[in-house]
């Protein structure tokens, strides 16, 4: 067996028995959604700074598979390739921590057939999680960061997942995708849209 397979199913192993998303960790590479590197918290006494870790770097690929959030873009700009040493601006794009991604992916029950709409597809890995289980033609997601989002249909082509991907200010929906039976958010709101529940969800667009 393969060693990230290996570290895959060690981490559905952490993931609850009963979850019907248990199955899509153990086969979705999360290592191929952080091939850009990722940074990693330095812990010190002053301002948080962050050092980046490259798929070169020892320790890259078994940290991809902790159940742990990883940060891949810090400042609105920055990913790992861009620095040297240590950085302290905040973080602004990450790769979720998987049990937190499960853990609304199963507040969300899914069905089989069920449209998605998630916004913040970020590196890609929670959107992949949805193709898995739900197949892409189910699946929109949108991300706010043009650099970002590019990434992250790289990344999911690149394991053969082809979602609808749209860059774009996610608090409008998406309209053009809808009807929806479901919708995500992986990124902070401070309230809920109305487009969420409105304009981009099923019930207004079958009315
Ligand atoms: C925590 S990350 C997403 C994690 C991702 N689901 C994953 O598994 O890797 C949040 C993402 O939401 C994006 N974002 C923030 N505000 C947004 C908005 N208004 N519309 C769409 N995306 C947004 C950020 O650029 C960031 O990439």
């Amino acid at each position: 067996m393969s060693e990230d397979k290996a570290l895959r199913l060690a981490l559905a192993g952490k993931i609850a028995a009963g979850s019907p998303w248990r199955g899509a960790v153990e086969i979705v590479p999360r290592h191929e959604f952080l091939r850009g590197g990722y940074f990693e918290r330095i812990n010190g006494p002053g301002a948080t700074a962050w050092s980046p870790v490259m798929p070169e770097d020892p320790p890259w690929l078994a940290r991809c598979y902790d159940d742990d959030s990883l940060v891949t873009q810090i400042a609105g700009t920055i990913v790992p390739a861009d620095i040297r040493g240590e950085i302290l601006r905040s973080p602004t794009s990450s790769s979720t921590m998987p049990g937190l991604v499960v853990r609304m992916l199963d507040d969300l029950h899914v069905a089989d057939g069920h449209r998605v709409l998630e916004i913040g597809t970020g590196t890609g890995y929670s959107t992949a999680l949805l193709c898995h289980l739900l197949g892409d033609d189910l699946v929109t997601s949108v991300e706010v960061d043009a650099d970002v989002a590019s990434t992250a249909r790289t990344a999911l082509g690149r394991v053969g997942f082809h979602p609808h991907l749209v860059t774009g200010d996610g608090l409008t929906g998406h309209a053009d995708g809808a009807p929806y039976d479901r919708t995500i958010a992986t990124c902070g709101v401070t309230t809920v849209p109305y487009a969420w529940v409105g304009r981009s969800s099923a019930a207004e667009s079958r009315s």
